[in-house]
């Protein structure tokens, strides 16, 4: 293939990236775009401060720009995220206990019913768990009870039977971590007990504080095997040049080894998309130009 979304698809997985509604009105970016790339995950449109700013009104306005863009240009959509302890609206940070615990069902089934059936995989929890330890991050919705994860994966397969669930995470990419085991076992956990979860994101925010493991290969393949997809939902890079583009080709090269790494995403398209202040982490210049990380992503989906 000649793209990187058509090189993807010879390979039977697909390749997208992080979409602001703002943006589609900028040509470059669009044109892009639409020549790119096979899946979208709106970076901010369909988070609860978005969708759901007052209790109970709900606005989708931003969200169904995307959507309506993807599906007019025969491109597939992750929702990202129906239940996160950041980008709350500030009525739903106030609450706790069973009114919290309330919300979130409700918020869930409201935004998965708005959008059932044009889903290919929600991000049903996002960031649950803690950055040391391997137990769960303290949040108002973890003081809800240990329950929340598994009512918000229920209370999304009763809303959108169709869509893959996933939870989503980052720093959960090195296998020797204590983070990656805590995610891992509550998979397994999910699994056993027949809890509705088909999907694990691996955010994948690559510097140098979290590096590109040598054994990332290795975590997606644990994974997998516990049953469910795997997905590389939010991949940027630090760095620049000959050094990050070898990083972009390991990754995907990791990716096309294990059968079930259905996907790559991208979070954003040109360098000045990114919601890094500063750095060159993705695989177009601020002008919209190929980078030499984007030649090594398309090499290594056309290698074999
Ligand atoms: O929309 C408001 C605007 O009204 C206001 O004037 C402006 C002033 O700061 O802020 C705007 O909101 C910003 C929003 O992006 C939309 O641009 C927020 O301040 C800003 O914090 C927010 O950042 C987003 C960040 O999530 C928030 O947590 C980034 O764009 C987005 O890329 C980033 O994405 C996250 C994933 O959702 C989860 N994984 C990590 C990833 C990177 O942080």
């Amino acid at each position: 293939g000649t793209t990187l979304g058509a090189s993807a698809a010879e390979k039977g997985r697909y390749f997208g990236t992080a979409v602001a509604a703002y943006k589609l009105s900028d040509a470059t970016y669009v044109g892009i775009l639409n020549r790119e790339f096979t899946m979208v995950t709106p970076e901010n449109e369909m988070k609860w401060d978005a969708t759901e700013p007052t209790q109970g009104q709900f606005t989708y306005s931003s969200a169904d720009r995307i959507v309506s863009h993807a599906q007019a240009n025969g491109m597939r959509v992750r929702g990202h995220a129906l239940a996160w302890h950041s980008q709350q609206p500030g009525w739903a940070q106030n609450l706790s206990g069973a009114a919290l615990r309330q919300a979130m069902v409700n918020h869930i089934t409201q935004v998965a019913t708005h959008y059932q059936g044009k889903i290919y995989a929600w991000d049903v929890v996002n960031e649950a768990y803690a950055d040391s330890g391997g137990g769960r991050r303290d949040s108002n919705l973890q003081r809800t009870g240990d329950d929340w994860i598994e009512v918000a994966f229920r209370t999304a397969r009763a809303a959108d039977p169709g869509a893959k669930l996933c939870y989503n995470d980052y720093n959960t990419d090195n296998w020797t971590w204590a983070k990656t085991q805590g995610v891992y076992n509550m998979v397994k956990d999910f699994k056993a007990r027949g809890v509705p979860i088909d999907c694990v994101g691996f955010q994948s925010h690559f510097n140098s504080g979290s590096p590109y493991p040598s054994n990332y290969r290795t975590t997606l393949q644990n994974f997998a095997d516990l049953g469910v997809d795997v997905q590389i939902t939010e991949l940027d890079i630090e760095g620049s040049g000959s050094t990050q583009a070898t990083t972009y080709g390991n990754v995907v090269r990791d990716c096309l080894a294990v059968a079930r790494c259905t996907g790559i995403t991208v979070w954003g398209i040109r360098d000045s998309d990114s919601w890094r202040a500063s750095g060159t982490p993705l695989l177009f210049d601020a002008g919209g130009n190929k980078k030499p990380a984007y030649t090594a992503v398309l090499t290594e989906l056309n290698a074999g």
